[in-house]
């Protein structure tokens, strides 16, 4: 029997069981190419009120909806500015976040009262499949507890939300492993919110104009960033952003040039001999394959024996502002 076709009616089926579920007002989690979402239906208010109760997630942090494509957006959002269409019709499916003007028909819950709403449609065929079938917007977080490491497996779902989960589309592994870039897109003003794959320069290139280069919390638009706390991404270890040479003296050579420290390392440099306790992950200097192992490699040093977690500054390089932002978060 043909394998791939066998493998695609299995998925047919996990689909519509999703999609039943959902309609029910049940809670799926599924797979993109950035990260996995905890969705509902966005305009079930009382699914999405056990979203944000799942992950334990404060109520004045609003969900980004998804989509299956672009046609759908006025449903969701009203006086689109011209930009926002060149981003989404660029950009989509992709992971890319426009924040615009909230449609009414917008359950407040999902917004966290906010006139504003996220939305996006994600590039995996799985869940694209999914929202076809179900017809409407899926409202998802990150499948994670709030706070904490996004998943980029099924199996990382299930390790964290697990017993208090319906249902996990596996979808594999996730291609990008970092979430979506966000822009406000509000006006014709765009503003990047939240640094992903998708760069500032790639965003200007398609708008043919400079963005206005601004910092959380100094916004001259007046914009809640619920999700820019300082403190995110983090695992339970207490985790050091280090220069190489840091990293080495921080593993406490003795005389004899063994290193005594008890940590877990993501490092670019080989696993030296003399290092003997905790777990060693060697990078490549890659930002896409980095990002991609990102968040699998963060929880495996968190539950590494080692007491603490040192990681090796990546290059202070555009291509890598996204992990940048993750890292130090994770750090904070
Ligand atoms: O890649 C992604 O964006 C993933 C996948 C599952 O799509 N989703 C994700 O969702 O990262 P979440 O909830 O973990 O992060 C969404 C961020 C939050 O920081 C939230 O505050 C912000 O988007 N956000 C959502 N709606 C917003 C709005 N109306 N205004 C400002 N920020 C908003
Ligand atoms: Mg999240």
């Amino acid at each position: 029997m043909n394998r791939s076709f066998e493998t695609h009616s299995e998925k047919t089926s996990e689909i519509q069981h999703a999609a039943h579920l959902l309609r029910q007002g049940k809670l799926v989690a599924i797979p993109t190419e950035t990260v996995y979402g905890l969705a509902a239906d966005a305009k079930n208010p009382q699914a999405i009120a056990e979203v944000y109760d799942i992950k334990g997630r404060p109520p004045t942090n609003p969900l980004i909806i998804h989509l299956s494509d672009i046609a759908a957006i006025d449903d969701w959002a009203i006086r689109i500015p011209e930009t926002a269409i060149q981003l989404a019709e660029h950009f989509w499916p992709g992971p890319l976040t426009l924040i615009l003007n909230r449609h009414p028909n917008v359950p407040k819950i999902v917004t966290a009262n906010q006139d504003t709403v996220g939305l996006r449609v994600p590039q995996h065929p799985i869940t694209l499949a999914l929202l076809r079938e179900f017809g409407g917007g899926l409202a998802a977080p990150s499948a994670n507890r709030y706070g904490c490491i996004s998943p980029t497996s099924a199996d990382h779902v299930k390790s964290e939300l697990g017993e208090k989960l319906g249902y996990i589309l596996d979808g594999g592994p996730c291609r990008i492993g970092i979430e979506s870039t966000i822009v406000y897109c509000v006006d014709e003003e765009p503003v990047i919110l939240r640094k992903g794959s998708i760069g500032q320069s790639e965003i200007e290139e398609v708008l043919g104009k400079k963005l206005k280069n601004v910092r959380h919390g100094q916004a001259e638009i007046s914009v809640v960033v619920p999700g820019s706390d300082h403190k995110h991404y983090a695992p339970q270890k207490k985790l050091f952003l280090l220069e190489a040479a840091d990293l080495f003296v921080k593993l406490q050579p003795d005389s004899s040039g063994m290193m005594t420290a008890n940590a877990n390392v993501m490092s670019f440099s080989e696993k030296p001999k003399s290092f003997k306790n905790g777990l060693w992950i060697q990078m490549k200097k890659d930002p896409i394959p980095y990002a991609a192992a990102l968040y699998a490699n963060l929880r495996a040093l968190d539950q590494a024996p080692g007491d603490c977690i040192l990681i090796e500054q990546p290059p202070m390089q555009v291509a890598w502002e996204a992990i940048w932002d993750r890292l130090s978060r994770a750090a904070y």
